[in-house]
């Protein structure tokens, strides 16, 4: 278990608040992973600036919960220019007020008020399974030692909408280097926190808790998959997944799980939470790919969520530049 820290003022620094003892000790254990605080030397940068700024979402702004008191440091971060599809971003409130998190109500407009009694301070992700020394993280302390950056992303829902995003976050690879896997951990598994007393979704209904969903290593370690931690240049807020989540840009939106307390490397394919309740629907893999209907709805188009304007979907959610070459039978 994390230690128990009473939550602090946005402004204090974590050295202001933790025990020293706990803290060095924390330094101490993240420096033996090879976490070396790098980013924290880099402070925060501002975007290219020729890019569309989307207006920051108030609750967001507002938010005075950040999971690590030494967020405002980080954000927003520098953008990433590899990574922009130089399309409109889709206004945050609207991004903010349209959410899918199960775990809190299955209404997308109404998720963002359900999520009040939600804890992300302190946060631990317990990783384990086929690697060399099984961990926990702090995630104030991974935040803080890690480089960040801002990748504008499309994003498509398995339910035909999509937007253009701009993530805050870090190669999930990055992570994944210092965790060491053993050579046999052929896939990952992430889970979500079980916390129905926070999530009224999880007490009123019957879904398998808590969500769980997996990717190939290969996926894992391919450069366009990311741990986020920021959306539109602010720490994520609660109805994105706060405190960290996964994207990854070239499946449907349920791959990319949010607010993550467990990773496991294995050897073989897991389950997932979808895949689980309807396989035919939801298959492990779930490649954007608009040539395959969906069993109830065609997948050749995608609403956009703000402007309503209907377009094309494209194959692997037009990444197949990066991610083409890892599936030769399509
Ligand atoms: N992760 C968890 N833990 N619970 C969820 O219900 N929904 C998924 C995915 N990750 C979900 C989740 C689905 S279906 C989508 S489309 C995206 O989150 C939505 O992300 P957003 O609300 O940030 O747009």
């Amino acid at each position: 278990m994390p230690n128990i820290i009473v939550r602090p003022d946005w402004q204090l620094s974590e050295k202001d608040i933790t025990p020293e003892s706990i803290y060095q000790n924390r330094r101490l254990f993240l420096k033996q992973l090879g976490f070396t605080g790098a980013a924290l030397i880099g402070g925060s940068a501002t975007g290219c600036g020729k890019e569309p700024e989307a207006k920051v979402a108030p609750s967001v702004a507002a938010s005075k919960e950040a999971a690590n008191p030494n967020s405002g440091r980080k954000y927003p971060a520098r953008r990433n220019p590899e990574f922009n599809p130089k399309l409109p971003l889709t206004d945050a409130e609207v991004a903010g007020s349209y959410n899918n998190f199960y775990e809190f109500t299955l209404v997308k407009e109404a998720v963002k008020n359900k999520v009040g009694k939600f804890i992300i301070s302190p946060w631990s992700i317990q990783v384990g399974g086929l690697v060399e020394k099984p961990v926990t993280l702090d995630f104030a302390e991974l935040e803080d030692s890690m480089p960040l950056e801002e990748r504008i992303y499309r994003f498509r829902c398995v339910e035909a909408w999509s937007m253009v995003v701009p993530w805050t976050g870090f190669p999930l690879s990055m992570l994944i280097d210092k965790l060491k896997p053993k050579s046999d951990a052929k896939f990952i598994r992430f889970e979500t926190f079980n916390k129905p007393d926070q999530a009224p979704g999880m007490a009123s209904s019957n879904y398998p808790w808590p969500y769980f969903e997996g990717l190939r290593m290969d996926e894992a370690m391919n450069p366009l998959t990311m741990v986020v931690t920021g959306i539109y240049g602010k720490p994520l807020p609660k109805q994105h997944g706060a405190p960290l989540r996964i994207i990854v840009p070239w499946k449907y939106g349920y791959k990319s799980i949010k607010s993550i307390v467990k990773i496991d490397f294995i050897a073989n394919q897991p389950k997932t939470f979808w895949e689980t309740l309807a396989s035919d629907e939801y298959p492990f893999e779930s490649n954007v790919n608009p040539a395959v209907s969906h069993p109830r709805w065609s997948q050749a188009t995608e609403k956009v969520i703000d402007t309503g304007d209907r377009v094309r979907t494209q194959l692997y959610n037009g990444y197949g530049s990066y991610v083409a070459k890892l599936y030769p039978k399509v």
